[in-house]
């Protein structure tokens, strides 16, 4: 996966009479609630739709998933294309549906959408909220970030939460039983 840090989302401090100190922030924005088809282990990878005049416009093969994208992207500015991305998974307690470790997405395939929203049926992902020092490994590995000082939100289910790509450090996190998941991503332009 190709991704890339977008310098332009990072505040840099003020320089005049002390060093710049090169400061990230990571937020979350929890916004209104969602529900999902039934579960079909469908899996979709960031397949592109419109957004016109506030409404979704997706492929055949993606129609029941029309409500849901409305869903989460109503109340916000998201702008087309949109890319979405669906996993329904099978999970045993403790098993980790996505991906583990604190990390940042980064862009996508060259895409450069601006604004990620987070949407599952089942607790599986927590994000941290605040200022940290940027200190990415690979494929924005954020292992080596303090974040010490940040608060940790864990994703509530039935919920969009609206973050970036590029800041928002977040992890998958264990499931508490046997479940059926469903996770869905958008990216989107602001
Ligand atoms: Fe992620």
């Amino acid at each position: 996966m190709s991704w890339s840090i977008q310098k332009s989302m990072w505040n840099y401090g003020p320089s005049k009479s002390r060093p710049a100190v090169r400061v990230g922030h990571s937020s979350i924005r929890q916004a209104g609630p969602v529900t999902f088809p039934p579960f079909s282990a469908t899996r979709v990878y960031m397949e592109q739709f419109y957004i016109v005049n506030g409404r979704v416009m997706v492929d055949s093969h993606l129609f029941d998933w029309r409500a849901t994208l409305n869903m989460m992207l109503a109340g916000t500015n998201a702008k087309g294309p949109g890319y979405i991305m669906i996993d329904q998974a099978e999970l045993k307690a403790g098993e980790i549906h996505r991906r583990a470790g604190r990390h940042i997405d980064g862009a996508w395939n060259s895409a450069s959408t601006q604004m990620m929203l987070l949407a599952s049926d089942v607790v599986g992902c927590a994000a941290y909220v605040g200022d940290y020092t940027p200190n990415f490994g690979a494929d924005g590995d954020a292992a080596q970030v303090d974040v010490s000082k940040m608060e940790r939100v864990v994703l509530q289910p039935n919920t969009t939460y609206i973050a970036s790509p590029f800041t928002t450090i977040h992890e998958s996190i264990p499931v508490e039983q046997d479940c059926r998941r469903t996770l869905v991503r958008i990216h989107a332009h602001i």
